[in-house]
């Protein structure tokens, strides 16, 4: 067991970030702004918007302008979320660099969040693959409540397994680990990890916590110590599932590179300017900033860890 000497950030405020956001739409020149920044920290994957339906998430609707808007650094992936061919279409046309299927180890959390079952979510997706492969695109592959879900609880391992595995098996590069209600504590997430590194790979997976209870920052560093070196995190802590009650953020990025750099272990990324980063859009969008790192550091100028 030894830490990675590398981990890949996959930056998700942009969608995971904003999706959830109450109050008015999120004007679109926030969004490429908060991109443009992003990318300047230094961040090479950035989910940047989602093509989904408008009536479910209304605050995705401009997934097009978002991807128009913004300019591209290169050396950046930029990628979206499609739950079905309308959406990789769109995506397509928009310019994606990169698409995200997402499915659930939970039937009733599937129901919920995308209206079919996990065997219909899993057929939906085969076209979706097909239609990438022809583009020549990279398809990701969520599974979502791998921890614990807001309606069954309780998830076992192995149904979390078995969904990695579909997606694996589909075409899908990597399988990141959604903790959707952030439920999960450090041994539940080595245990489920466990079981799924069996089935698919370690270098193909990625952990996706959100930061509910507190504990993503030790269940990230449980499952960096088995060898998971890709992790999903949102700048000031953004975030939440319109279809998870109570979910909140997932883990800032601000707290993760913290921990990463005291650890020696390298991303690529500028701790200052993620900091200036997690501060803009937490007063663009007048909420409080929801990493600990970027409230400790905000308004000094160096933040070495
Ligand atoms: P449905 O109602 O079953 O779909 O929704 P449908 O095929 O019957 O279509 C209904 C209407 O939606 C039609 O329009 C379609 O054209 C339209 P109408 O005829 O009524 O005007 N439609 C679309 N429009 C735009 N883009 C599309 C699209 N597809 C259909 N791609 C559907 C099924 C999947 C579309 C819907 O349930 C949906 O959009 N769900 C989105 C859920 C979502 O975005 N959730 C948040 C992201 S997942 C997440 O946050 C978890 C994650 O972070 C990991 C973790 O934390 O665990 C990834
Ligand atoms: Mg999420």
């Amino acid at each position: 067991m030894a830490f990675p000497k590398h981990v890949r950030l996959v930056e998700m405020s942009p969608r995971d970030g904003l999706q959830n956001e109450p109050g008015d739409v999120i004007a679109t020149a926030v969004k490429t702004g908060l991109i443009e920044r992003l990318a300047d920290c230094g961040l090479s994957h950035i989910e940047a918007a989602s093509f989904v339906s408008p009536k479910w998430v209304p605050q995705m609707a401009d997934g097009a302008e978002v991807m128009a808007g913004i300019k591209r650094r290169s050396g950046v992936r930029y990628s979206v979320l499609t739950p079905n061919l309308k959406g990789f279409e769109n995506a397509l046309a928009a310019g994606a660099d990169e698409v995200a299927v997402f499915g659930a180890a939970s039937e009733s959390f599937s129901q919920k969040n995308i209206n079919c079952s996990v065997a219909e979510s899993l057929e939906r997706f085969q076209p979706v693959m097909e239609a990438a492969q022809k583009a020549g695109i990279q398809v990701r592959g969520y599974v979502s409540t791998v921890l614990g879900c807001p309606y069954e609880g309780d998830i076992a391992p192995e149904k979390v397994a078995s969904v990695a595995r579909a997606l694996l098996d589909m075409g899908c590069y990597e399988i990141s680990l959604g903790d959707t209600i952030g439920t999960g504590t450090p041994l539940k997430a080595k245990r489920m990890l466990e079981a799924v590194a069996k089935h698919v790979p370690m270098e193909r997976l990625a952990a996706h916590f959100h930061d509910t209870y507190g504990q993503a920052l030790a269940n990230l560093y449980a499952v960096i110590e088995e060898g998971v070196a890709v992790i999903d995190s949102s700048v000031a802590g953004l975030g939440g599932c319109p279809y998870a009650k109570g979910a909140s953020g997932n883990v800032a990025t601000e707290d993760v590179l913290y921990l990463l750099n005291g650890l020696g272990i390298k991303t690529g990324v500028d701790l200052d300017k993620l900091v200036a980063t997690g501060d803009w859009i937490s007063q663009q969008l007048k909420r409080r900033n929801g990493s600990k790192v970027g409230q400790a550091l905000s308004g000094s100028t160096t933040h070495s860890a």
